[in-house]
């Protein structure tokens, strides 16, 4: 073993429905590793700190640079992107376990569908039509983008539903990351063709109201997105649009 090592305790199930462990490993230090690499390092020879011949953890990765978003776990009890968590950064031995809000596929690797089921029930997307050229679309201005941009950075990682408290199978709440992004394209000149249908979208359960307003989400999103910011405009929103359906009904 090389003089310094890093040490994890990662927590285990070979499947949805199995028993939970948790397996320790040592593993040497390399300079720069993150949690990703170390766990790479195990794959290419898994075997527990007591000598135990074990299986590669199974997790979700892709891009190793903080942008695919499919890396998210809990180190150390914290939401993390496990490929931007240097091992360093950490006292030792690193806890890592799988998501608590999401269902369990193996290992660290979650199912995270919903927040794609939800961005397709608020129609996260800029509708467009045929593969004909549209010619030039409306101008944004400066300002507009500014605003958008931060927003257009969302990775989908899922954090923000992990740590709000909200965001459990009673409330049904959307979560942050997808009424951020009715934010990002309700601003959108063409994408607020579906306005209206984003706000009731939001109106229903686990909606927008079910938002407690707890801001775990602003202070754990990886990309430092405005989600608090987002939330409150949206709310405004949705307040208007449910007065002027009164008047329309
Ligand atoms: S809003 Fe932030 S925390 Fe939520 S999914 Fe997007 S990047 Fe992740
Ligand atoms: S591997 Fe893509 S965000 Fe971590």
């Amino acid at each position: 073993m090389a003089e310094k090592t890093v040490k994890l305790k990662i927590k285990r199930q070979t499947g949805p429905n199995a028993e939970p462990h948790w397996d320790e490993f040592e593993i040497p230090w390399k300079p720069g590793m993150n949690v990703i690499s170390a766990m790479m390092d195990i794959a290419a020879n898994p075997v527990t700190k007591d000598g135990k011949q074990t299986t590669p953890i199974a997790y979700d990765s892709n891009c190793l640079e903080e942008i695919c978003g499919s890396c998210a776990m809990l180190i150390n009890g914290k939401a993390k992107m496990a490929c931007s968590a240097l091992v360093d950064h950490f006292e030792q031995p690193i806890t890592v376990e799988p998501l608590s809000k999401f269902p369990i596929v193996r290992d660290l690797a979650v199912d995270r569908s919903v927040l794609f089921e939800n961005l397709k029930k608020v129609k996260a997307w800029v509708p467009v039509d045929g593969t004909y050229d549209l010619g030039s679309g409306p101008r944004i201005t400066p300002q507009q983008q500014e605003q958008s941009y931060p927003l257009s950075n969302c990775i989908s990682c899922t954090i923000c539903m992990e740590v709000c408290p909200q965001f459990n199978e009673g409330t049904g709440f959307v979560g942050a990351a997808t009424i951020s992004q009715v934010a990002l394209f309700n601003d959108h000149p063409t994408g607020a063709v579906l306005k209206e249908e984003r706000l009731h979208a939001l109106m229903g359960d686990g909606g927008i109201h079910e938002c407690g307003y707890a801001q775990n989400c602003v202070e754990s999103c990886p990309k430092e997105i405005p989600l608090t910011r987002s939330i409150s405009r949206v709310a405004g929103q949705v307040m208007i649009q449910s007065i002027k359906d009164i008047f329309s009904s």
